[in-house]
């Protein structure tokens, strides 16, 4: 069995999730950006991150999904810089599983993952009150994902491998 993890990451956020979760996969295993991958042909599953950009997933995660998905055992990992609580997540996510065309998905992970400083400032300088407002939520963001969010980010790992590996 060959597992990949591959991810995009504008800030370092779900890169860190994508090397917490390479790290509690045992046996044949590849990490890269998916910059660098061509296809998930040869892979028995893949663990797909990618952050949410401006609502739904961020154009090269979207088109990465849309293109190699079809007939792919996928798990999803995503960050943004919204708390986990927050309704519109839902909308979110569920945006990112559509672009997976024909995957099978074999579960979801997201966590909140810091909002840059350079994000924070265009966003503020951007002229529109919303984006202005939510530059402003940039402290509560500081230093995520943390600790204990990487640590779920492992358990959810181990899950989708014993998950795997039964079926
Ligand atoms: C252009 C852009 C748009 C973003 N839009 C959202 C958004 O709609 N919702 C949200 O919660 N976070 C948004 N974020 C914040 C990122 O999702 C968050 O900081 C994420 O953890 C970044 O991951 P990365 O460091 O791997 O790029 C946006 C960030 C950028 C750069």
């Amino acid at each position: 069995m060959k597992i990949l993890v591959t991810y995009m990451s504008q800030t370092g956020n779900t890169k860190k999730v994508a090397e917490a979760i390479y790290q509690e996969i045992k046996g044949k295993k590849e990490i890269k950006p998916m910059s660098e991958v061509s296809s998930l042909a040869g892979y028995d599953l893949a663990f797909v991150g990618l952050p949410i950009q401006a609502y739904g997933p961020g154009a090269e995660g979207k088109s990465f999904l849309e293109q190699h998905s079809k007939g792919r055992n996928i798990a999803l990992f995503i960050t943004h810089a919204s708390p986990e609580e927050q309704p519109e997540l839902k909308e979110w996510l569920g945006k990112c599983k559509a672009a997976a065309v024909g995957a099978n998905i074999v579960g979801i992970f997201n966590c909140r993952g810091e909002l840059s400083q350079a994000i924070a400032d265009f966003m503020s300088n951007s002229g529109d009150p919303a984006l202005a407002a939510w530059a402003k939520e940039r402290p509560d963001t500081l230093g995520q994902p943390d600790a204990a969010r990487l640590k779920k980010a492992r358990t959810f790992a181990r899950e989708i491998m014993k998950k795997h590996s039964r079926g």
